[in-house]
């Protein structure tokens, strides 16, 4: 479980304060898929970097499976508990090789070296790249990158991964795959996953949705009861899912149909 209890942060001080997180009561449970969505500035990236204690809250407290962030002695565990997958690939590749790339973490562990190697295989199987362990990561497509970083944290054995803008650099296609790689880690492996993205159309594969605004947690359910009052999410900036925009479109026209679509695949099922 990671809890958030009662997390305020701010970035800068006195005047140049900037309250980025506020007063966030949040459970992440295990074995859930969440999707934590928000439009630019809503404070995604900050609560993603507070739920493996790269930043630690102004006020109030992280608990990553009973471990507070806060502890000091803590914090390494609670790093590999919680692995974390960045918006950018490039900042997040270092060695020259996507095997030795994969490797870091699993060496830093000080894990036997056929334990590593091991890991790597595994981990590129999950994620589609056992081709490339030998490849120089630069020479990746973004979407390839990604995939390494995956594997990269996977190879850390996390119980929980939190992705932060993973999609963002890609095409549909690459978006679209990495998902599905995303939600068979949570369904085959068990991996809790938060999934954290200002795209909205990402929101119908997720258990359950959060809707971030202003540093705060404005809804939290699963996504056809969050994506009921569309107003409400468009007020704050988040977008509809294009299925969605399309039935309403549809329906505004005299169609019958459900006003809960989410997928493109719900509204070609439901004209049908
Ligand atoms: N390093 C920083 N120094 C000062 N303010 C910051 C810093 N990082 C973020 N902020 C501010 O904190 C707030 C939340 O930023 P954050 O990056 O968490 O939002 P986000 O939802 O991830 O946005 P995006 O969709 O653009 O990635 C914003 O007002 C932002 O300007
Ligand atoms: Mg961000």
């Amino acid at each position: 479980m990671i809890q958030l209890n009662n997390v305020s942060f701010h970035y800068g001080k006195d005047k140049e304060k900037i309250t980025a997180l506020n007063n966030i009561d949040l459970t992440i449970n295990e074995g859930e898929f969440a999707v934590i969505l928000g439009p630019n500035g809503s404070g995604k990236s900050t609560l993603a970097r507070h739920m493996n204690g790269l930043l630690i809250p102004s006020q109030g407290e992280v608990v990553v499976d009973g471990l507070s962030t806060r502890d000091q002695d803590a914090l390494w565990q609670v790093r590999q508990k919680v692995g974390m997958v960045f918006q950018n690939p490039d900042n997040q590749i270092i060695a020259t090789s996507v095997e030795e790339d994969i490797a870091f973490g699993p060496e830093n562990l000080g894990l036997d070296p056929k334990e590593i190697r091991k890991r790597i295989d595994e981990t590129l199987k999950i994620v589609g790249m056992e081709n490339y362990a030998r490849h120089e990561p630069h020479m990746l497509s973004g979407g390839q990158k990604q995939r390494v970083a995956i594997a990269g944290a996977l190879a850390m054995r996390p119980k929980y991964l939190v992705v932060d803008e993973a999609t963002s650099m890609l095409d549909p296609e690459g978006s679209s795959s990495m998902l599905s790689t995303l939600k068979q880690l949570n369904k085959n492996y068990g991996i809790t996953v938060v999934n954290i993205t200002h795209i909205s159309d990402e929101v119908a594969l997720a258990d359950r949705v959060l809707v971030l605004s202003e540093g705060r947690i404005i809804k939290d359910g699963p996504p056809r009861e969050v994506f009921s009052d569309l107003d409400e999410l468009k007020a704050i900036g988040v977008g509809v899912p294009k299925a969605r925009l399309i039935a309403e479109e549809l329906i505004a026209v005299g169609l019958k149909l459900p006003r809960a679509i989410l997928t493109i695949d719900e509204l070609v099922n439901a004209l049908c």
